[in-house]
C-alpha cells in the first residue's frame, strides 16, 4: 500500500496545488519530478524540497510541445528508473465573452490544458504498461460543467474529462488507472487580487461557505495515487465544497 518509492511526475508543480501535491507525495515516500515552464520557479522549488530531505528532481519543459515532453519523460526514467504516477496539473485560462476571444486565447488554453495532458499521458503510458502499473490523475475543473466567459477553458477541461475516460478504457487491463479531479475555488494568491465584491459573490455560492485549499487537492491525489486504489478508474471526483451541485 501507499506510494513508497513510486516515481511521480507532476506538471506545473512549481506553483499552487501542483507544488503542494509534489510536497505531499514526496513526504509520503515518492520520488517526485517538479515540472514547470518557468526555470527559476523549478530551481527554487527543487532547492526548498531538497533542503527538507525530500527526493526530487526538476524538469523545465513546455508540456504543450511533444519534443519537450518526450525529452522530459525519458530524463525521468533515466534518472529515477520508472514513471509510476502522472499528475496532469499544469493549466491556465484565457477568459472572456465569446465575441472578444481570439484564436490565440483558444489555442493557448486548449494546448496547455488538454493537448499537454494528452502528450504527457502518451509518453508516460509507454513506461507504465510494461510494469503493469500506473496512475494517471488529470486536474480538470468544476468549470468543465460550463461557465459563461469560459469557452476555451470549459472546452479544454471537458476534453480532459473525455481523455480520462478513454485512458481508463484503453489501459484498464494494463494495471493503469486514469481519474480526474474537478476542483472548485481553491485558495491561491490570485484570490487576494479579486475585488472584495467578487470575493463576496463567489463565497455566497459556496455550499460550504469557504474556499478549498491546496491540501484538499493534494490529499485527493494522494488517495488516487495509492497502490491500493486500483479499482477506481474513469471517474471525475469533485473537490469543490459542493459547488458542482447546482449551476449559475
Ligand atoms: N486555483 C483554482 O481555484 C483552480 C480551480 C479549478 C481548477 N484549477 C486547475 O488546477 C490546476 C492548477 O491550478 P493552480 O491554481 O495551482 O495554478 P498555478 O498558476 O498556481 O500553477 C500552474 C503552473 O503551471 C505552469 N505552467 C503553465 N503552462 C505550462 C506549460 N506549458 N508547461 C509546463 N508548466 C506550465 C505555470 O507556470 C504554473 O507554475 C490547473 O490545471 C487549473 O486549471 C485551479
Amino acid at each position: 500500500m501507499g506510494i513508497q518509492n513510486r516515481v511521480a511526475l507532476i506538471t506545473g508543480s512549481a506553483s499552487g496545488m501542483g507544488r503542494q501535491t509534489a510536497r505531499r507525495l514526496a513526504e509520503n515516500g515518492a520520488k517526485v519530478v517538479i515540472n514547470d515552464i518557468v526555470p527559476e520557479k523549478v530551481e527554487e522549488t527543487v532547492a526548498e524540497f531538497k533542503a527538507d530531505g525530500l527526493t526530487v528532481m526538476g524538469q523545465v519543459a513546455d508540456i504543450s510541445s511533444k519534443a519537450s515532453v518526450d525529452t522530459m519523460v525519458q530524463a525521468v526514467v533515466d534518472n529515477f528508473g520508472s514513471l509510476d504516477i502522472l499528475v496532469n496539473n499544469a493549466g491556465m485560462e484565457r477568459a472572456g465573452a465569446l465575441r472578444k476571444l481570439t484564436e490565440q486565447d483558444w489555442d493557448l488554453t486548449v494546448d496547455i490544458n488538454l493537448k499537454g495532458a494528452f502528450l504527457c499521458s502518451q509518453a508516460a503510458h509507454n513506461h507504465m504498461v510494461p510494469n503493469n502499473h500506473g496512475r494517471i490523475i488529470n486536474i480538470a475543473s468544476r468549470a468543465w460543467l460550463g461557465g459563461p466567459g469560459q469557452a476555451p477553458y470549459t472546452s479544454a477541461k471537458a476534453g480532459l474529462v473525455g481523455l480520462t475516460r478513454v485512458l481508463a478504457l484503453e489501459l484498464g487491463r494494463k494495471g493503469v488507472t486514469s481519474n480526474c479531479i474537478a476542483p472548485g475555488l481553491i485558495y491561491t494568491p490570485m484570490w487576494d487580487e479579486l475585488p472584495e465584491k467578487n470575493q463576496k459573490f463567489l463565497l455566497s455560492k459556496q455550499p460550504t461557505g469557504r474556499l478549498g485549499d491546496t491540501d484538499d487537492i493534494a490529499n485527493t491525489i494522494l488517495f488516487l495515487a495509492d497502490d491500493d486504489n486500483a479499482f477506481i478508474t474513469g471517474q471525475v471526483i469533485y473537490v469543490c465544497g459542493g459547488r458542482s451541485l447546482f449551476s449559475g
